[in-house]
């Protein structure tokens, strides 16, 4: 039982108010205590395990040794709220609001249109807010420092980082002054790229209307808290939790009785290992002991032999330390801190490093660990101390492996961790390779040493450790062994990974799977190290005996680029669009980049989402139970033992349901049957969220399997397990046309799926009246009349008693089209069962798991052509991956179908397609419908007709391309003119042809990194392939004050609909966008809608508001012409006095879209949009990592509602598509469950991932007459665009195999991995590496595309 009268009080300040806590849990988290018991909602959740930076918050800490105040940014959810006594937190609400004064960092984050959705942001503005604390003028690399830690699925990141740069040192001027492409370099009579200057702008938002930094106006420390520094209270505290006590000693002596007491109590630093195993692998510590008042842990002591660092020390810290001896000390006692700092830039996020203690680090001997081993390798020694004395232990081997022989004693802790020097002919490196560059843990990382003895290359003594190679760090002590005295040659390089290979064996079926790429780092690891040294040697020649001198091994001029990393850069880049008319009225705000109207809340944390709602009365909280059977029959369900738990209320089956449970074969709660692990079959409801959870693992499912269990798409053909007919389109005579031509290739794509990642989790509030079955649903959703409708079935209940309200949504991305309404309809049921509302906010892990997301697809292709690559008959044939149900599997199809073709205009064309049914959880929509897939299979097919006929693959496409006005294979007809001015656009200014030349002339004088550049068309069509999703309907009143609500039927997702409807009324009603407001969207305004979703949403909405106004502009037309002289507001005072009604309701009936499949013709889409991509990167053919190099984007945005909403969305929707094909791959087990289910195990891109130099245009006007004043919806588009990074790729690796005359035409896999790079550079590294026999093994997973 709690005790809050034996407990201390926790004393801490939030935002300069001072927090007294007797009643605290020690399990509860700064981020529940902010949200829950001080109702600061700006914090947000989105991970709870430290690894998206949506929870960060400022921690200011009076530091005992340094006697100055440290700040720092740290992750709220896994800050223990215990550890926080005598430090003060900042968080997003403290550093400014809108309703008193914005911080410069919320100011210029909003202004310079780095928010979209909003929910990322107040993590943004804490990671940047507390960087200036510490630098208030930093460096760009402090900048992306900073910001490495924390995740954005929207912006694309160039826009947080602009408006960081802001305060940078470097940044007083543009940073394209001086290369050409800055507008201020192009003189009088110049045009800028794109046609005449006064045309164009490249400026999105107004530094000099920001206001400047200000240091003295931040809140200063607490005095009291630095009076309780000063004077450290020495008596032990404790908090004793409901089953957790927490204990803080305030001396060392204490700490290690208590430590003699609690044997097994862990001692809690900074939470990151400790945090996470508790929450996903269930660890309980009924005693946890903390020693973060116990300053001799922070020691850090200077010998004339190494360094020594308290176990206390933070990493960030641990990274201060070891720079500053870099710089105190020679060159070569420095290698072991060169190579620990080096990981330590890599090692998670600044917030991690922040919190992450070495101790904790070293104790907790992750497998991937990336310092244990360089520690391993260099002798560093663990300093260990008890109440019986000290004593000190190596950190080798042994106590990696966790012998007990060699490890901490139970009352034992670590003091300190001793680095010794290193010293001359001595070298040491580290390696470290993961699915992308910064913030994520690694598939392999190496420590290595070697000590040569002096004045020659023969090995004195080698250490080599691994770590992600086993259940430890491994040392490869035996091979070591076996090589002293050899000289430092190839001879020797052969033999090391021979003996390594054998060492440090991995099994085919090892946990992490990726097991051949593991092997070939092992080696290839040793080989840049073997590089690393020889190149050394070189430096110290002049000291080699001449004997040792003449035989000596060189590295050769086209290896030396194996030698190098490569860098964090800081993007650069410049966006393009085509300026207003100089006419347009200057209040007229349509056509220019005004900000997000949301962007101020967003970055004060002011903004409102779904689960900030705060807590109704009588509220209870909702936990779902899922499957974990792929195909499995329900024997039972026993809910007794979880009923029994304290708290918890009631477990809702789906006998509960009083109305429809869901579709025949897509149960909202199971019965009888599973189709996938992860389907919902009931749900507990209980007072609490975290008792809810817990009473989840209470209940008792009997399953009994049932086959056949299929996952994958070829098992799916193998048992003709479809979820619809075959789509099917065809032109020309496809047949006939092969016999004709001069080659045919075959092959085959494989497209992983994709996981939406929206920062906010799905989420719901249903909240019961009590009169006449009404009921509010406050949800996260992109389409709230679906939820409306299925919460109507479910309950058997009309339309008309629900209402469903959307303020805004963290997230969509076609993830929260069809999911959210089975949310809301199990949530509605507890609510009518119980009475009570209810909240069900989903975890990270179950998001990830439950709701499915891009379709997996598998594509095969035969193209005939001739031999100078004109392709004259395709024939392509697409299998997607539709999961356990129909949900949008058969529309994904036909998109993909009708989108198949891209820009290529092939007279004898066979396109089809089927979606598959498996037992996974269901797919559904996500950005591009199907067409980010299916393209890649189009192109990749023209880049291996390219291969074929020996031309670049921008010949082929470019041949291949639609040319003039023609229809499509369904028969549409479209102008290919815009599409072939995009491409000319990008050849021209991306400088394609120049750099093709300086691409290859860089592979030919490297030969393990090859650079590969790529362009790319686009022909996309936008909106819905029927035509009752074109229609939209707005409601516009006018009150007797002026002011003018707008509501319409779109939700704003964070592509900014709102701030472009406001444009829109206000260009129609000819008033301020400031007397304009958009409160919500709400199926009680705005009846029956469609969802905001196919990039129509402005295009559609946009007409319904037009109307709207255009009507009660049309009623206010004689009052207006009476007195022209007069005010809207008079105007509106004699409207009122006239009985004329000043509302509206605006109305949209859309475009006419109709598809005959029988036929294969239609005319299904509204207009194009058309775009070209062209990219650049290099590849590390020993690693397979990457480095974008440049992207320049040209797109066709028509006449911009907005051009910084629009680029926002072009930059965002293509660093989406980078990731889809670069780095987010989903990982299942060979029994269908993810295994990828957090940040850390699925990787979106982060910061450090946007291409060096990151151009955008949009490309000045055409027109499209069927949308709002001639713009375009552009939030799909640019995903497919994120491919030319792909296609880049693919011509590096294309280079590579031609290079080493290994066949071209391999298969195709999305995402170009780390692992599918390296593998597919095939090289003498590879082929020593031993491969398992498929039949001998089962894999840790199974590829399910
Ligand atoms: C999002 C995220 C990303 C990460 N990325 C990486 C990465 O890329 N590379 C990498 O190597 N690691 C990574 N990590 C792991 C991280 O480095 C470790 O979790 C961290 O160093 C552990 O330190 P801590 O202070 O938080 O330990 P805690 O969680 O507080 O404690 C961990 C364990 O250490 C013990 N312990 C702590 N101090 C002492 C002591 N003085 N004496 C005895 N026992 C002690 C505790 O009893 C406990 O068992 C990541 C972690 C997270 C959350
Ligand atoms: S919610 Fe805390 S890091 Fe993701
Ligand atoms: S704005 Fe960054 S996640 Fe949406």
């Amino acid at each position: 039982m709690r005790c809050a009268s034996r407990s201390d009080e926790l004393v801490f300040f939030v935002n300069g108010r001072k927090v007294m806590e007797r009643n605290v849990d020690p399990e509860g988290t700064l981020l529940t205590f902010l949200r829950k018991n001080l109702r600061l909602t700006g914090t947000k959740y989105a991970c709870g395990r430290g690894g998206c930076g949506a929870c960060t918050v400022m921690v200011s800490k009076h530091d005992p040794v340094s006697r100055k105040i440290r700040h720092f940014s740290v992750t709220a959810c896994l800050m223990p709220i215990c550890s926080l006594y005598g430090a003060a937190v900042t968080t997003v609400e403290g550093v400014g609001s809108i309703k008193t004064r914005l911080h410069p960092v919320q100011e210029r984050i909003a202004k310079s249109h780095g928010t979209q959705c909003g929910f990322c942001t107040p993590g943004m503005v804490m990671s940047m807010y507390t960087l200036l604390r510490n630098h208030p003028q930093p460096s760009e690399e402090q900048l992306t420092e900073a910001l490495g830690g924390n995740l954005c699925r929207c912006t694309g990141y160039r826009p947080i980082l602009e408006s960081g740069r802001t305060f940078c040192m470097e940044s007083n001027s543009c940073q394209q002054k001086g290369t050409g492409k800055c507008c201020l370099d192009w003189g009088e009579n110049d045009s800028s790229p794109l046609g005449k200057k006064n045309e164009i702008c490249t400026k999105l938002f107004a530094k000099e209307e920001f206001q400047s930094l200000d240091p003295t106006q931040e809140l200063i420390f607490p005095p009291e808290l630095l009076r309780m520094a000063e004077n450290p209270e020495k008596r032990i505290l404790t908090f004793y939790g409901e089953r957790v006590t927490w204990i803080s000693p305030g001396t060392l002596k204490d700490l290690l009785e208590l430590k003699v007491k609690h044997p097994e109590a862990p001692l809690v630093v900074g939470n990151t290992s400790l945090g996470p195993a508790m929450k996903s692998q269930r660890q309980f510590h009924p005693v946890l002991l903390s020693p973060a008042r116990i300053s001799e842990l922070s020691m850090v002591t200077k010998t004339s032999d190494g360094l020594t660092i308290g176990a206390g020390c933070s990493l960030a810290q641990m990274q201060d330390i070891l720079a500053e001896r870099i710089a105190e000390l020679p060159e070569e006692k420095t290698q072991t801190y060169r190579a620990l700092l080096k990981h330590l830039r890599s090692l998670a996020g600044q917030q991690i490093r922040n919190m992450a203690s070495l101790g904790g680090h070293v104790i907790s001997r992750h497998c991937c660990s990336d310092l244990n081993p360089v520690l391993a390798v260099s002798n560093a020694t663990l300093n260990l101390i008890s109440a019986e004395g000290t004593r000190q232990i190596p950190l080798n081997e042994h106590f990696l492996a966790g012998l007990a022989s060699a490890d901490l004693k139970p009352e034992e802790i670590l003091e300190s961790v001793h680095i010794p020097h290193s010293q001359k002919w001595e070298f040491v490196s580290a390696f470290r390779q993961a699915q992308c560059q910064q913030n994520a843990l690694p598939h392999v990382n190496a420590g290595m040493r070697v000590l040569l003895k002096e004045g020659t290359d023969s090995i004195e003594d080698l250490s080599i450790a691994y770590g992600g190679v086993g259940a430890a760090t491994i040392s490869a002590h035996r091979s070591c062994q076996q090589l002293l005295g050899r000289r430092w040659n190839e001879l020797m390089l052969d033999e090391a990974c021979r003996l390594l290979l054998d060492e440090v064996s991995l099994p085919g079926s090892a946990p992490g799977g990726r097991v051949e790429f593991k092997r070939t780092l092992v080696v290839s690891f040793l080989f840049k190290f073997y590089l690393e040294v020889l190149q050394e040697l070189k430096k110290l020649v002049k000291l080699f005996s001449v004997a040792d001198s003449r035989h000596r091994s060189e590295v050769s001029d086209q290896f030396l680029s194996a030698l190098e990393d490569f860098p964090v850069t800081i993007p650069q880049g410049v966006q393009t669009y085509q300026n207003v008319d100089p006419h347009q009225p200057l209040q007229d705000p349509v056509g220019r980049p005004i900000m997000h109207l949301s962007a101020l809340k967003h970055a004060t944390g002011e903004a409102m989402f779904c689960d900030d709602i705060p807590v109704v009365d009588k509220e209870l909280f909702m936990a779902l139970v899922t499957s974990s059977r792929a195909h499995a029959k329900i024997i039972s369900i026993d809910v007794s033992k979880a009923l029994e738990l304290p708290e918890v209320v009631d477990v809702i089956t789906a006998e509960d349901i009083p109305g429809t449970n869901g579709a025949e074969g897509d149960k909202l709660l199971a019965v009888e049957e599973v189709t996938c692990v992860g389907q919902i079959i009931c749900a507990v409801v209980a007072e609490t969220d975290v008792q809810a959870k817990r009473a989840t693992e209470k209940i008792e499912i009997t399953y009994e399997d049932l086959e056949p269990v299929i996952f994958t798409i070829k098992d799916a053909i193998k048992h003709n397990s479809f979820l619809c007919p075959e789509k099917k389109l065809e032109q020309g005579n496809v047949e006939e046309a092969f016999e004709k031509v001069d080659q045919i290739i075959e092959g085959e794509v494989h497209v992983g799926g994709q996981e939406h990642f929206y920062m906010e989790t799905q989420r719901v509030l249903v909240i019961p009246k009590t009169e006449d079955k009404e009921l509010d649903i406050y949800v996260s959703t992109q389409d709230p009349a679906h939820v409306q409708k299925t919460v109507s079935s479910t309950l058997n209940i009309p339309i008309n008693r629900i209402t469903c309200h959307v303020k805004r949504v963290g997230g969509g991305f076609g993830g929260k089209v069809g999911k959210p309404a089975v949310f809301g309809a199990i949530a509605a049921v507890g609510a009518i069962k119980t009475g009570h509302p209810i909240r069900l906010v989903l975890d990270r892990e179950d998001d990830m798991l439950i709701t499915g997301g891009r379709h997996p697809l598998f594509g095969k292709y035969k193209a005939g052509f001739t031999n100078n690559g004109r392709i004259k008959a395709l024939d392509i044939e697409c299998y997607i991956n539709g999961g356990c149900t129909l949900d949008d599997s058969e529309l994904v199809t036909e998109f993909l179908i009708l989108k198949l073709e891209n820009a290529y205009k092939i007279r004898n064309l066979r396109f089809r397609g089927r979606a598959c049914m498996t037992n996974l959880p269901s797919n559904t929509a996500f950005r591009g419908f199907g067409f980010p897939q299916g393209a890649l299979v189009t192109e990749s097919c023209i880049t291996a007709v390219a291969a074929k006929c020996g031309l670049p693959p921008e010949k082929i496409r470019e041949k291949n391309m639609y040319k003039t006005v023609d229809k499509t294979i369904y028969k549409q007809a479209f102008n290919p003119e815009t599409l072939i001015r995009c491409w000319n656009e990008c050849l021209d200014k991306s400088s394609f042809h120049s750099r093709r030349m300086q691409v290859e002339e860089f592979n030919k004088k490297n030969y393990w990194k090859k650079k590969g550049i790529a362009i790319i068309p686009m022909k996309f069509s936008v909106g819905f392939a029927a035509t009752s999703y074109h229609q939209a309907a707005a409601l516009v009143h006018i009150y007797t004050d002026g002011s003018v609500l707008v509501t319409h039927g779109g939700n704003e997702l964070g592509q900014g609909i709102h701030t472009k409807m406001l444009q829109v009324a206000s260009r129609e009603l000819k008033i301020p966008m400031s007397c304009i407001h958009i409160s919500e969207t709400s199926t009680a305004t705005v009846p029956n809608t469609i969802a905001t979703a196919a990039s129509v949403g402005a295009d559609v909405n946009g007409r319904a508001v037009q109307n709207a106004c255009q009507i009660l502009l049309k009623r206010l037309e004689p009052i207006i012409k009476k007195h022209p002289e007069g005010t809207w507001e008079n105007w509106i005072e004699a409207a009122f006095e006239q009985r004329i009604s000043l509302s509206a309701t605006g109305y949209f009936r859309g475009y006419k879209a109709f598809m005959d499949w029988e036929k294969g013709v239609g005319d299904p889409f509204p207009y194009y949009v058309y775009g070209a991509a062209c990219s650049e990167v290099e590849i590390d053919c020993l690693t397979g990592a990457h480095k974008k190099i440049r992207t320049d984007i040209i797109m066709d945005a028509c006449c911009s509602l907005n051009p910084a909403i629009d680029i926002g969305q072009i930059e965002g929707s293509f660093i989406q598509g980078m990731g889809l094909y670069t780095t987010e791959e989903l990982k299942y087990s060979p029994e269908g469950i993810l295994y990828s289910r957090s940040p850390d195990e699925y990787k979106i891109p982060t910061i450090t991932d946007v291409p060096e130099e990151f151009n955008v245009s949009l490309l000045p006007s055409s027109q499209t007459p069927l949308t709002i004043y001639s713009s375009k919806g552009l939030g799909e588009s640019g995903m497919f665009l994120g491919s030319s990074v792909f296609f880049a790729i693919a011509d590096a690796v294309a280079t590579v195999r031609r290079e080493r005359d290994i066949a071209e035409d391999f298969m195709v896999q999305s995402p170009a991995t780390p692992e599918r790079v390296r593998m597919a550079c095939a090289d003498r590294f590879t082929k020593m590496i031993p491969r398992d026999d498929p039949e001998t093994f089962k894999p840790w997973s199974i590829p399910i595309a």
